[in-house]
Formats: structure tokens, C-alpha cells, sequence
């Protein structure tokens, strides 16, 4: 068996449809920005405000590479920037794992993400950032997926039971 590794934009729904499909599959789950906190014992927007982005983001491959050399086939909730570090990428694509984008609309997603919390990011105009984010990564997110899932009009169980197709 292989990892599931979920990976897309903020607020697509990575978190929630990583958690039910955990649950069903019985494997564990591995949420990057969740352990980077508990690991850290500070919030990712502390580690943004404190020690910037870079910082952020090397913790964020630690997180990747770690839970990617896990032995027990895992549910893995890779943070939405994860994708922007070629070493990252080749890393998604050489692992013993099924990567699944979850894709939603630039506008639904600025209409349902969460502002404020582990997002400093979107502390500005959120759907000009979303927008940003989304025409960068896009073809990053293409590079590294085995499956590609939309959000779109779907709820969170009908997510799984796609993802899990
Ligand atoms: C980020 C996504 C966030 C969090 C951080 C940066 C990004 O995680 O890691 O705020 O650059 O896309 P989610 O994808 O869980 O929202």
C-alpha cells in the first residue's frame, strides 16, 4: 500500500476530505501544518511573523520528507505551498505514494477559505491572492499529480469517495 498525499490550494478542503478518508482507509493521518505547530509549539503564523516565509517553507519540506519516508501507509495533508519547491516535487513524484490535487474555482475558494488563523498569506485581499497563487502553481500542482479531483459542487464525502477511486 501507498501513501495518499492531498495536495491543492488553500482552503480547497484538504484538512477535512484527509481526515474522513484517514478514517476510511484506517491509515494514519499526517497533516503538515498540524505537526509543524505541534512540533514547533507555535502556530504557522508565528513562524510567518517571526522567522518568514523561508523559514516557514523549510519546515514544511522537513514535514513532507518525513512523512513521506514513513514506513505505515499514510493520509497525508501536504501544506498548499508545498508544491513551489522543485526538490519538494521530485520528491511527491519518487515516493511509494498516490497524489491527489483537490481543484476548486479561484472564487469558491475565496468564498469559503477561513481568513485569519494559519493563513497569513490571506491576510489582504484574499481573492486577488487566491487568484495569484492559483495562476502560479497550477502547473505545479499538474506536475506532481497521479489524480486530479474537483471540489466543486461536491461535498466532502463525495470528495473521498473520488479520491479514493
Ligand atoms: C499556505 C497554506 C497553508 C499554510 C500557510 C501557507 C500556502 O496551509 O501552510 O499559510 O502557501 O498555500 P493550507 O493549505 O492547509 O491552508
Amino acid at each position: 500500500m501507498s501513501h495518499l498525499v492531498l495536495v491543492g490550494m488553500m482552503g480547497v478542503g484538504k484538512t477535512t476530505v484527509g481526515r474522513i478518508a484517514s478514517n476510511r482507509l484506517g491509515h494514519p493521518l499526517i497533516d503538515s501544518d498540524v505537526v509543524i505547530e505541534e512540533r514547533t509549539g507555535r502556530t504557522v503564523r508565528e513562524i510567518f511573523e517571526t522567522d518568514g516565509e523561508p523559514a516557514f517553507r523549510a519546515l514544511e519540506t522537513e514535514m513532507l520528507l518525513e512523512a513521506l519516508a514513513s514506513p505505515e501507509p499514510s493520509v497525508i495533508v501536504a501544506a498548499g505551498g508545498v508544491v513551489l519547491d522543485p526538490a519538494n516535487r521530485r520528491a511527491l513524484s519518487a515516493a511509494d505514494a498516490r497524489v491527489v490535487w483537490l481543484v476548486a474555482e479561484p472564487m469558491t475558494l475565496a468564498e469559503r477559505v477561513e481568513r485569519g488563523g494559519h493563513r497569513p498569506l490571506l491576510d489582504g485581499d484574499p481573492a486577488a491572492t487566491l487568484q495569484r497563487m492559483w495562476d502560479e502553481r497550477q502547473p505545479l500542482y499538474r506536475e506532481v499529480a497521479d489524480a486530479v479531483v474537483s471540489v466543486d459542487n461536491r461535498s466532502p464525502q463525495e470528495v473521498v469517495e473520488a479520491v479514493l477511486r
